[in-house]
């Protein structure tokens, strides 16, 4: 890299504002660059490239947090040089996890006294949590397995096909096969009746979620609680439920307290809860509670004591920073279960401003439902001439993110788009959102026809005696083939563009 400064500059250096004052060639890309570079230069060439990301406020496909006070933005800056694990040269912040833990596992009902500590740990996210939980899980049922003479090399996890993706590396990673509940049209979320039957002594647990990652939708813990404590006692099997509350487990305490998805179901063992998410910290924090001790295999948990004194420790990760902890003890203290209340009411309340917005277009169905997490999931009703891909390609010109994907099998001729609701987007924000997306919708209707991902589906899978019925007018089946092929290829790379897959675009 050729640096433009010379002894002349030096001066301006110091006040320039533009990377172009710095740096003649381009940046180093692969190799670590020889020399050393002024603090000023490296920070505004960083700082300038930077600017090209989206603006995280309007990046509606995520659930993750974009804003906190600035009196918790500075204890976060305080404690940027902590590292979490160092607990014995850092008690206190191991005591704010402590109490974080028990702050959650009381919000869920967890069967302990109001001054016993809970059983649970911080983690990095929701994906942590989720494999620690499962491998508690896998553990426990090895082990019964082994007591009871019987072979302990085939578990499996019985989830929704709607499982966001680190349930599919959990499954890979700790060698557990996933047997997932298909969906179907109208239907978006995994059928409890479904579950169960597929539930046999291999299973090590049922996966069930607060809060679908696709459409917000919550899944009916209560009476999958129900299904298999009955068929637990006609098996004699046992088999116990997480609940993945990610997004939801923020927002049922405060919303839905009547709702039943947590501890108070017998078999609800552990459960997640992403703090990053509706906890109202920003990116790097999770927790996963259990309901008592004996749902946590002691084997699982290691013990060291060459940081001070003996310090139990069941993360994947070792060393990790401390701020989000911090960050989250003092979200609980500031607001309490008022000000989470208060926040969560007011999500939802924007989330029906964009709701009926979109409704009023007549153009989109709504998929999300009413309860649940505040996020609007809609298809358009009609994609024979224009897709969601389409429109989520147009908002992007107006800066905002609103991902377009296809659903799980067999869902999959089902593309929506979904809108998170989060704390920083406000009425005026969900107001001006629906107007954009109504100006979008005119200038894609000025374009000419693209093909539906239904009718490129079909074709795909040759399933062409269908395709007729895709479209409202009616077109000669010929006809749309042939423009269904044209199209195919473009459509393709749409749904890349836009983040069809489950690992991409929607978190
Ligand atoms: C239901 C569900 N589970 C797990 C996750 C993963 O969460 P994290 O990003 O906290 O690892 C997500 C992320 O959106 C989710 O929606």
């Amino acid at each position: 890299m050729v640096i433009a400064t010379t002894i002349t500059d030096s001066k301006e250096e110091l006040h320039s504002t533009f990377a172009s004052r710095y740096a003649r060639t381009s940046l180093p890309k692969f190799v670590m660059p020889e020399q050393a570079i002024s603090k000023d230069a490296a920070y505004q060439i960083i700082n300038d490239e930077l600017m090209l990301d989206g603006n995280p406020r309007l990046n509606l496909a995520s659930f993750v947090t974009t804003w906190m006070e600035p009196e918790c933005d500075k204890l976060i800056m305080a404690s940027l040089n902590k590292n979490y694990v160092d607990m014995d040269e850092y008690p206190v912040t191991t005591e704010l996890q402590n109490r974080c833990v028990n702050m959650i596992a009381h919000l869920f009902h967890a069967p302990v006294q109001v001054d016993e500590t809970a059983i649970g740990v911080g983690t990095v996210g929701s994906s942590e949590a989720i494999m620690l939980a499962g491998l508690a899980f896998k553990r426990k049922w090895q082990a019964r397995r082994r007591s009871e003479g019987k072979p302990c090399d085939k578990p499996n996890i019985v989830t929704g096909a709607n499982v966001q993706v680190c349930w599919e590396k959990f499954a890979k990673y700790f060698e557990v096969e996933l047997k997932e509940v298909k969906l179907r049209k109208d239907y978006y979320i995994m059928d409890p009746v479904k579950a169960v039957e597929m539930v046999d002594e291999n299973t090590i647990c049922v996966a069930t979620i607060l809060g679908s990652t696709l459409t917000g939708e919550f899944e009916d813990v209560k009476l999958l609680n129900e299904l298999l404590v009955k068929r637990n006692k006609e098996t004699g099997w046992n088999t116990p439920i997480h609940v993945d509350a990610a997004s939801g487990g923020f927002i049922a305490p405060f919303i839905y307290p009547d709702l039943e998805w947590d501890f108070r179901l017998p078999l609800v063992k552990s459960i997640n809860v992403s703090g990053h998410k509706y906890g109202l910290v920003y990116a790097g924090v999770g927790w996963v509670v259990w309901r008592s001790q004996d749902d946590l295999p002691e084997d699982l948990v290691f013990h060291i004591n060459y940081l001070g004194s003996d310090q139990p420790t069941f993360t994947l990760n070792f060393s990790k920073g401390s701020s989000q902890i911090i960050a989250q003890y003092y979200q609980f203290i500031r607001l309490g279960f008022e000000g989470y209340k208060n926040i969560m009411e007011t999500c939802m309340s924007n989330a029906r401003v964009l709701k009926e917005g979109l409704e009023k277009m007549g153009r989109f169905e709504i998929i999300s439902k009413d309860v649940g997490v505040p996020l609007v999931a809609f298809s358009l009703k009609n994609s024979s001439k224009h897709t969601v891909f389409e429109i989520s390609e147009s908002l992007r010109r107006y800066g905002w993110i609103v991902p377009a994907y296809t659903m799980p099998p067999d869902a999959e001729e089902v593309a929506v788009l979904r809108a998170v609701i989060r704390e920083d987007f406000s009425r005026s924000l969900a107001e001006r959102l629906t107007s954009d997306i109504e100006k979008v919708l005119k200038q894609i209707e000025a374009l000419p026809p693209r093909i539906s991902t239904r009718a490129a589906h079909l074709i795909s899978t040759r399933d062409t005696h269908l395709i007729g019925s895709v479209s409202d007018t009616p077109v000669a089946t010929e006809e749309l083939e042939r423009s269904v092929r044209e199209s195919q290829s473009q459509v393709a790379m749409e749904c890349r563009n836009a983040g069809r897959e489950k690992v991409s675009g929607v978190c």
